[in-house]
């Protein structure tokens, strides 16, 4: 009863096997990101390469052969529509020939399930931070079983953000990894800090690191941005906690890679007698275990997808899915 996962939404090609929640194979292939930011054609044509090399060696490591999938799951959204087509493409040409139903799924949700089924907890509050998108989210019942967004940014992602600034330093390769390891043995220098409520931006602070550069350290300015946008996360997530009373909390998404970001939740939820949790970092980056893990909390739930609805969706809001589990 294995599930295939296919996920393209941006910069990775990946394909996992799922089979009673147990990931069997996570493998993937990624577009190197060009020194002018990413280049949504160059990055599909990319997938269009890998996408075979991908699906197969995800087999592979599952033990299985393609007689054994009885689901195949593809990211609908949000992401980059050309990224995207890839792996839809991908995912329905399988479906169709290997005779399974296929599930559209959304790619926050994803990041959100796959770390709310490894943490064990039940009904975590998180913290989703990723290039595209920072949300602060917890599951309701009302008016249907949805994840709720309680915060969430004005305008970029807090990903974006640090790539942004990697590019700006000249940073090799220009995302948030690059920037941690700038921001070691830096000194703090005050920056913008805006949260408003559980709501929070970014596009202020980054305009700000950008021109510090040329008048301080490189790792102070590193060290600062990190330090402010992690610390706004930090306690809009807080607000969120102590408003929805929940006992957990799991970060996931690309910036949940972060020890920083990890560190400073982990103290934050022990001084309310709370529970933190980050996924391996196999899971936080984008992945095909996590959307194969969904499309088979979908199967299981006999949710039936019409034609017409497996598509992709470049804007595709987690707080417009509904839960069927
Ligand atoms: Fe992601």
């Amino acid at each position: 009863m294995a599930v295939l996962g296919i996920e393209s939404s941006a910069h990775t090609f990946g394909a996992g096997v799922v089979e009673n929640g147990a990931v069997l194979s996570n493998t993937k292939a990624m577009y190197r990101i060009e020194s002018a930011g990413m280049i949504p054609s160059r990055a599909a044509d990319t997938h269009s390469r890998n996408a075979a090399r991908v699906v197969r060696s995800a087999m592979k490591q599952a033990g299985i052969g393609f007689d054994d999938i009885t689901a195949i799951g593809y990211t609908k959204g949000p992401g980059i529509g050309h990224c995207l087509r890839v792996g839809m493409l991908t995912a329905k040409t399988l479906s169709n020939t290997l005779g399974v139903p296929l599930y559209p799924v959304n790619h926050a949700l994803a990041h959100i399930e796959i770390a709310r089924h490894l943490s064990g907890f039940r009904d975590p509050l998180a913290l989703y931070v990723s290039g595209g998108n920072s949300q602060i989210l917890g599951m309701v019942s009302e008016p249907s079983r949805h994840y709720n967004v309680y915060g969430e940014t004005f305008d970029i992602g807090v990903g974006n953000m640090l790539d942004n600034f990697a590019r700006a330093a000249r940073l090799n390769p220009a995302w948030g990894s690059s920037v941690a390891r700038l921001a070691a043995g830096g000194h703090y220098i005050h920056m913008p800090y805006t949260v408003k409520g559980m709501d929070f931006t970014f596009t202020g602070l980054l305009t700000c690191a950008v021109k510090m550069l040329s008048e301080h350290k490189p790792s102070d300015v590193a060290f600062s941005l990190q330090e402010t946008a992690f610390a706004m996360l930090a306690e809009a997530t807080e607000r969120a906690l102590l408003l929805t009373r929940r006992r957990n909390i799991v970060a996931c998404g690309g910036v949940a890679q972060s020890g920083r970001l990890a560190s400073m939740l982990r103290a934050m939820a022990a001084q309310h007698d709370s529970k933190f949790f980050a996924a391996p970092n196999e899971y936080n980056a984008d992945n095909g275990a996590m959307i194969a893990l969904v499309a088979e909390k979908m199967r299981n739930a006999h949710v039936r997808v019409p034609e017409r609805e497996l598509t992709v969706m470049q804007k595709f809001r987690v707080d417009a899915v509904r839960l069927w589990w």
